[in-house]
């Protein structure tokens, strides 16, 4: 009955210039570890999902990558947007080829590119949620403590009483979708919040009701072609729908607005790889706190930066403090780390597709 659908059609933009719209981060190594965000992805939950029960949802552009990357996913299970509409509708497009199989499923959403350093705990959330769920008709997400005040995040108040039988679960009782840094630091300094970590659990039914309340015309788009999904038509009228869908995520679209929202609160060192300070986090450090990755890198009375070489070029830094530099084939970024959130804008003004 479980489900896994995972979330693949982003462009990583706060990571740019290594992660490109050819390219995004979700399909890269950038921990070093041997494999790509994605492939921890899929393994990660293929011990809690039957491998022909996950749909990757990802833009059509993307198709060769997913297939290269995941041979064990049927090209049937790869879900093609011909354009970028954020979560909501990835969602209902998920959601509908479910429906055609088994109506009573469980689904669990995730992302594609996010780091979990203790899976074994993370398993043990994800039996206990989908336990929780098929109870009942609530929408679950996984919760995480904050450790400071952070925009790029939805922020979830809890109310002071958990559920019965489930001691780690909590009705929500607010959800703000990426708020203001004031906003930001009186959630973080009130105690009463969880970050949204963006992994959802819930039913079929429970999100399609959902859906039906809150974004009837996504839905509506879907219904109207579903005697054609599974058919060879398939693509040809998704390509139709897609734009029509109103481009928004599942956060804003649903979780902001529903009733029925619960919190998981758990650690399980989630981290959702978002930016380049986020990497230099979790990768290894030498003795002046750099991060350094790539071969040929020379650095000199320079402390806390991250240094990311991909084009084998010999990069050599003398005296900088709490930079990014990142070099790739045709793109050199030299950024101070407190500014890493610029990175999304800047992207916006350079022609990324190159
Ligand atoms: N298929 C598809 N289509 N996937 C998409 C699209 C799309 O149009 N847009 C984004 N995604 C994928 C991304 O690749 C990523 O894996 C996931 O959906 C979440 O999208 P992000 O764009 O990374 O969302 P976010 O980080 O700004 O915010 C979400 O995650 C935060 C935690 O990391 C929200 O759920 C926040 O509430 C949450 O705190
Ligand atoms: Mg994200």
């Amino acid at each position: 009955n479980n489900y896994c659908v995972i979330m693949a059609g982003g462009v990583g933009s706060r990571f740019w210039p290594l992660s490109k719209h050819k390219q995004p981060k979700q399909f890269l190594d950038i921990l070093g570890t041997g494999k790509t965000l994605i492939q921890m992805t899929f393994e990660r939950f293929a011990s809690i999902c039957p491998v022909e029960n996950f749909f990757i949802v990802t833009n059509a552009n993307y198709k060769d990558l997913v297939l290269q990357q995941l041979p064990n996913i049927k090209e049937d299970q790869v879900l093609l947007e011909p354009i970028r509409r954020n979560t909501a509708p990835c969602i209902a497009y998920a959601n509908h080829k479910i429906q055609k199989r088994n109506p009573k499923a469980s689904i669990i959403v995730t992302p594609a590119d996010h780091l979990i350093l203790n899976e074994t705990k993370f398993l043990s959330v994800l039996s206990e949620g989908i336990q929780f769920v098929q109870a009942g008709n609530q929408l679950l997400t996984l919760g995480i403590h904050p450790s400071r005040p952070e925009t790029g995040y939805g922020y979830i108040q809890v109310a002071n009483k958990a559920v019965k039988d489930y001691t780690n679960v909590y009705p929500v009782k607010t959800f703000t979708e990426k708020p203001h840094l004031e906003l930001a630091k009186i959630f973080q300094e009130s105690g009463e919040f969880f970050w949204n970590s963006g992994i959802f659990i819930w039913k079929l039914s429970a999100i399609q009701e959902e859906f039906n309340k809150y974004l009837p015309d996504v839905n509506a788009l879907f219904e109207s072609i579903f005697e054609k999904l599974d058919t060879p038509q398939e693509q040809e009228v998704i390509d139709e729908i897609y734009p029509e869908c109103q481009n928004i995520s599942i956060d804003y679209g649903i979780l902001e607005k529903s009733e029925n929202v619960f919190v998981y609160c758990s650690e399980f060192g989630w981290s959702d790889l978002g930016t380049w300070g986020s990497l230099y986090e979790h990768t290894a450090k030498d003795s002046n706190q750099n991060a350094i990755q790539g071969e040929n890198v020379m650095l000199y009375e320079s402390k806390n930066c991250l240094v990311n070489v991909s084009n084998g070029k010999l990069v050599v830094v003398q005296g900088l403090k709490d930079y990014i530099v990142v070099e790739t084939d045709n793109t050199l970024l030299i950024c101070p780390k407190r500014d890493e959130q610029e990175i999304k804008k800047i992207v916006n003004d350079v022609k990324i597709t190159k």
